[in-house]
C-alpha cells in the first residue's frame, strides 16, 4: 500500500460505522471504534459480535480468527483520544452536513499530520467537507454499502482538492479489505445513489399513481431484473429518510427537476414511516419475523 495504514478510527458506531468497524478488525487493522455515548459502543460490540457468529457458524470465519478480529476493537467516547494514533480516520457519523462539518473540524485539530480523513457520506460534497480541514488534499470518501461485511463494493470520492496518492492507498486498503473499489469525482450523489436513487423514487411515484402495488412492484423488480430486494423494500432497508434526504442533495445540487422527491415519499417522512428502522414503510415489520407484510396503508392498491 502507497502509505502504510495500521490503526483506523471509525467515528459513529451505528449501521454502517459497526460494518465498517467490524470488516477492518476482521481484515487485521487495530480499530478504534469512537462514539459519545458508551451505550452505543456496547450495542454496536455486540452487533459484530453477533454478524461475526453468523460467519463463524457458515464456516466463512473460524472461531480463533473471530477472537482475535473482536480483541482488535477498542472503544471510544473522547475524540481526541481516539483519533490519537490514527494512520486513517473512517467518518460514519449520521448523514447531516453540519454534524459532519463540524467532526471534520474536530479530526483536522486532533489527528496526526499524515492522517487520512475518509467520510462514509452517500451524498454530501466531499469537497465541501474538505474546505473546512486544512489538510483537503487528504480528505477523500470511502462509501461502504450496506450490509458492509456483506457488500462488495467500495465507492472512493475525489474531492476536488484529493491527492491522487491518497486516493492510491484508498483504493489499494479497500482491495486489502477484501472489497472492490471503484473510483468517482465529487457530483451530487457521486454514482451509486445518482442512479439508486431515481429508480427507488420512479418505484414510489409508481405505487404513487396507482400503476401497481408494492408486492407486484417488488416482484417485478426482483425477477425481472435479478435485484436481491425489490427497490420498495430496499428503501425500506436504506431508510425512507435517508432516500429523501439523498434525492433534495440530487435536485438541488443538479437542478433537474428529474430528481424531485415522490410526494408519497415525502408524505410517508413525514407520518414518521421511515422504513424498516421505524417498525414501518411500505412494509411492515415485526421483531424476529423475516416475513415481508404490506403495510396497510398500501391494501387499496391490490388489484383484487
Ligand atoms: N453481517 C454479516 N453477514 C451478513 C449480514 C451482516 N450484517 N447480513 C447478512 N449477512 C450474510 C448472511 O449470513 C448470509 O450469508 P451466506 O450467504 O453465507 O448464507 C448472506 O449475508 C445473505 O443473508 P440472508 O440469507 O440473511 O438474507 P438474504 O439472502 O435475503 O440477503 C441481503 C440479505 C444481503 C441484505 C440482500 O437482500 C441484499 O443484497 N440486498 C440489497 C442490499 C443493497 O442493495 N445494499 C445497498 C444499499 S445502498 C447503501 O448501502 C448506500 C447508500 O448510500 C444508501
Amino acid at each position: 500500500m502507497s502509505q502504510n495504514i495500521k490503526t483506523v478510527t471509525v467515528i459513529g458506531s451505528g449501521t454502517m460505522g459497526n460494518g465498517i468497524c467490524h470488516v477492518f478488525a476482521q481484515n487485521g487493522f487495530d480499530v478504534h471504534m469512537m462514539d459519545i455515548n458508551q451505550g452505543a459502543l456496547d450495542k454496536a460490540l455486540a452487533t459484530i459480535g453477533k454478524n461475526m457468529e453468523r460467519q463463524v457458524a457458515k464456516g466463512s470465519l473460524t472461531a480463533e480468527a473471530m477472537q482475535l478480529a473482536v480483541s482488535r476493537i477498542s472503544t471510544f467516547t473522547d475524540m481526541a483520544q481516539a483519533v490519537k494514533n490514527a494512520d486513517l480516520v473512517v467518518e460514519a457519523a449520521t448523514e447531516n452536513v453540519d454534524l459532519k462539518l463540524n467532526i471534520f473540524r474536530q479530526l483536522d485539530e486532533h489527528c496526526p499530520a499524515h492522517c487520512i480523513l475518509a467520510t462514509n457520506t452517500s451524498s454530501i460534497s466531499i469537497t465541501r467537507i474538505g474546505a473546512v480541514t486544512k489538510r483537503p488534499d487528504k480528505v477523500i470518501g470511502m462509501h461502504f454499502m450496506n450490509p458492509v461485511p456483506v457488500m462488495k463494493l467500495v465507492e472512493v470520492i475525489n474531492g476536488y482538492a484529493t491527492d491522487a496518492a491518497v486516493t492510491k492507498t484508498v483504493y489499494e486498503l479497500s482491495g486489502t479489505l477484501g472489497k472492490v473499489p471503484c473510483v468517482a469525482n465529487d457530483y451530487p450523489g457521486f454514482v451509486a445513489n445518482r442512479i439508486l436513487m431515481p429508480m427507488i423514487n420512479e418505484a414510489i411515484i409508481t405505487l404513487q399513481e396507482g400503476v401497481a402495488g408494492v408486492s407486484e412492484i417488488d416482484t417485478i423488480m426482483k425477477l425481472g431484473m435479478a435485484h436481491p430486494m425489490g427497490p420498495l423494500q430496499l428503501a425500506d432497508f436504506i431508510g425512507l429518510d435517508t432516500c429523501l434526504s439523498i434525492l433534495n442533495v440530487l435536485y438541488t445540487g443538479i437542478g433537474n427537476p428529474k430528481y424531485a422527491p415522490a410526494t408519497l415519499l415525502v408524505n410517508m417522512v413525514q407520518a414518521g414511516r421511515l422504513g424498516a428502522k421505524s417498525g414501518e414503510g411500505f412494509y411492515k415489520y415485526t421483531a424476529g419475523s423475516k416475513d415481508l407484510v404490506v403495510s396497510s396503508s398500501f391494501a387499496t392498491m391490490q388489484w383484487n
